[in-house]
């Protein structure tokens, strides 16, 4: 399968994703990932990104969809994929629609997280990440040990764009430019929306069991 998640920042696109990768058994692929690799890595692309992600803009289009091309490349691509953060704005989703018709697939659906400013808000400030990619919360989803990752046993860390002030910015960002996908694949018959304040196993729950009765009608 072929899909796009799609929603604010904090929506819970990465904690779907994750599962929702070894349910399907396709790539989960996070622009954002990918950039903080690349600033960790301090890489030209990564001092490029840090400005924008810093400031809770978007990295230039040209650059983003340059990235999602060659990763799509990759073997693992072959049999689907889940994109996570892309497309962000039109012009990204229209080259990725050309992109895609070029190898002669198309995106089977795209999974619409909602949830309003001021839970994300809330959520975003309390996030903790660990470097090998698992996501927490100090509150819906802590760790056993404060600080420390279950699976690595690393020490948990604050993502820089995740201060209140940037966080605002990311959702205005999201607002202006993001947001108008949302009627740009409904008009192509491909939105599936997810209510993303239910607890995180309930939504799973109800992306699988729609994508299952996707497929069945295909
Ligand atoms: P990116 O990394 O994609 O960030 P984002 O879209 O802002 O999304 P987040 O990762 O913040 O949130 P999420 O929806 O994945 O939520 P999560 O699952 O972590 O992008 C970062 C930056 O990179 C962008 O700002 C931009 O600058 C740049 N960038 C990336 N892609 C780009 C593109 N295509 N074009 C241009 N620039 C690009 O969950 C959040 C928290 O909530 C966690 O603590 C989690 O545990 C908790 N949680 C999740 N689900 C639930 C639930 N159901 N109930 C309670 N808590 C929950």
């Amino acid at each position: 399968m072929r899909l796009i998640l799609l929603g604010p920042p904090g929506a819970g696109k990465g904690t779907q994703a994750a599962v929702l990768s070894e349910e399907l058994k396709i790539p989960h692929i996070s622009t954002g990932d990918i950039f903080r690799a690349n600033i960790k890595g301090g890489t030209p692309l990564g001092l490029l990104a840090r400005s924008y992600i810093d400031s809770g803009k978007l990295v230039p289009d040209d650059v983003t969809v340059d990235i999602v091309g060659s990763r799509l490349k990759d073997d693992d691509c072959k049999n689907g994929f889940i994109m996570d953060g892309f497309p962000r704005t039109i012009p990204q989703a229209q080259l990725f629609d050309k992109m895609l018709d070029e190898r002669n697939t198309a995106i089977d659906a795209v999974i619409n997280i909602t949830a309003d400013d001021s839970v994300i808000i809330k959520r975003l400030s309390g996030r903790r990440m660990c470097p090998c990619g698992k996501i927490y919360h100090m509150e819906s989803n802590p760790p056993k040990t404060e600080g420390i990752c279950d699976v690595c046993g690393s020490r948990l860390y604050i993502r820089d764009d995740d201060k209140e002030e940037t966080i605002r910015e990311r959702l205005r960002t999201y607002h202006q430019q993001t947001s108008p996908l949302v009627d740009y694949y409904q008009k192509k018959g491909l939105l599936l929306d997810f209510d993303g304040t239910k607890p995180k196993e309930v939504t799973t729950r109800e992306i699988l069991e729609s994508l299952k009765n996707l497929t069945k009608r295909v």
